[in-house]
């Protein structure tokens, strides 16, 4: 299977899809915890999910239906991995086997995610001193396991978006709040992508391997130097702790001492660090593009992050929008020509455009593939279970045309991947917030699965730019 020609494909990720929580000898996860836990206060969970787990070749060949020639998924840690004996469960393994199987049948190249937010529960949180041994560990056995079979790896789903949901906003587990532990775990996390590449190289694959980024560039309505100054911290918090080592294989002195100077203790940092993630980079960047870090000076003068998982904007509420603050660093802006998505974020199809460009500024001509770009929104189907989705196709349409600008500015981008394949579990937001081009009838027996209307537009998007 060939990743030279340009990817056009849809993502999932394993918690989100697969369901068959327990099944074939699955140890849980995080999330199972959690959402088996009365902390989940909706009862919730991705216990079935839209069930991918069997539905599989169902869904892969509605990919090969719609021209799409790669699928992104994730690996549950948990299914290779259930107990912390280092034993491999093998029939983990048949499920991925069978699953590339499948992907093969029909020339679609796998990108696959060794952990996007489900840590095995014996692992615990990502401040666990361990993790990045134990995630080192579970991709060797991984890359042994598959092998060139999986041309894309990557390591961490968007480290900076975990870390920040888990120790800032605390809307996933551990559900806190405390920057200590925040940086505790970006700190593990850069770890684990550089202990893994590193069992990467032993092998010589022909495969590479990237990292996904949650977020783009922080951007300011204004180039003051108070607003610069604010853009470069939104940047410390949000982009350089996860793509300067992982890439550059450095991390800045300035960040360690502005990190330092906000009274986090790094005596947890082992004396090797520098050395660990100089020797392993990175091949390639996944960047997932949904809205901007649009930002301005702190004058609130506190440090607080919200969220909308309620789903209740009505567009321009600017009491109901995301926002993020950081005493004396920066906090978020507003740009009151722009519109909010339901769930409180901005929706701004320029920011592809910025975000890849900006890339390659700091970058270089690093290849890129867009490992997400979606809209979630409350889909209504037909009495055939059939989404006329036109603000799903206006959101992709808009921010594909910026994507493609960049490519053709001189960008290395080589993918793109829509969110998501079909709808799935959309975290603590639950069922109700869908991003896929095929609907999941989550009240029939069998999960029926309907193209949705952006799914066909994909299709034909797809056939006109194939061989870009
Ligand atoms: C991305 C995640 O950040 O956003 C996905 O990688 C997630 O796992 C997607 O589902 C949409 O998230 P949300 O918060 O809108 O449900």
């Amino acid at each position: 299977m060939s990743k030279d020609k340009f990817l056009w494909g849809s993502a999932t990720a394993a918690y989100q899809c697969e369901g068959a929580w327990d099944e074939d000898g699955k140890g849980p996860s995080i999330w199972d915890d959690y959402c088996h836990s009365t902390a989940n206060l909706t009862g919730i969970t991705g216990d079935v999910s839209c069930d991918h787990y069997h539905h599989f070749k169902e869904d892969i060949k509605m990919m090969a239906e719609g021209n799409q020639n790669t699928y992104r998924f994730s690996i549950s840690w948990s299914r290779i991995l259930p107990k912390d004996d280092h034993v491999v469960n093998e029939a983990g393994f048949r499920f991925y086997d069978e699953l590339i199987d499948e992907c093969e049948k029909y020339g679609i190249v796998p990108n696959v995610t060794l952990v996007h937010y489900d840590l095995p529960d014996y692992i615990g949180t990502w401040t666990n001193p361990k993790v990045s041994d134990e995630f080192a560990y579970y991709a060797s056995v991984v890359f042994k396991h598959f092998g060139n079979r999986i041309p894309l790896y990557t390591t961490i789903n968007e480290p900076n978006h975990n870390a920040y949901c888990n120790y800032c906003v605390g809307n996933y587990p551990p559900n806190e709040t405390n920057l200590q532990h925040y940086c505790e775990c970006a700190y593990n996390m850069i770890l684990c992508t550089a202990k893994a590449v590193k069992e990467f190289r032993k092998l010589n694959l022909n495969s590479l391997i990237g990292i996904v980024q949650g977020c783009g560039p922080a951007v300011s309505l204004k180039d003051d130097p108070e607003y610069l100054e604010a853009v470069k911290y939104c940047d410390y918090f949000c982009n350089d702790w996860v793509l300067d080592p992982a890439i550059k294989g450095i991390l800045e002195d300035e960040l360690i001492e502005a990190v330092k100077a906000k009274g986090i203790d790094l005596s947890f940092v082992d004396p090797n660090f520098k050395d660990i993630i100089k020797n392993n980079t990175i091949d390639f960047l996944g960047q997932n593009i949904y809205s901007r870090m649009l930002v301005k000076p702190n004058t609130s003068g506190i440090t607080s992050f919200t969220v909308n998982n309620a789903g209740n904007n009505d567009g321009t509420n600017n009491s109901a929008r995301e926002t993020r603050a950081i005493k004396d660093w920066f906090e978020f802006d507003r740009d009151e020509n722009t519109q909010l998505n339901k769930w409180g974020r901005e929706i701004y199809p320029k920011c592809g455009y910025i975000t890849l460009t900006k890339r390659k500024e700091r970058y270089g001509n690093i290849p890129i593939y867009i490992t997400e770009n979606g809209h979630g929104c409350y889909d209504i189907a037909d009495e055939n279970g059939y989404v006329e989705d036109d603000e799903r196709i206006e959101f992709l349409n808009n921010y594909l045309q910026w994507i493609l600008k960049a490519k053709e500015d001189g960008v290395n981008v080589q993918g793109y991947y829509v969110w998501s394949t079909m709808d799935l579990y959309s975290w603590i937001n639950g069922y109700k917030k869908r991003y896929g081009l095929v609907r999941v009838d989550y009240e029939d027996g069998n999960l029926k699965r309907t193209p949705k209307k952006s799914y066909y537009w994909y299709k034909e998007f797809i056939k006109k730019y194939q061989n870009i």
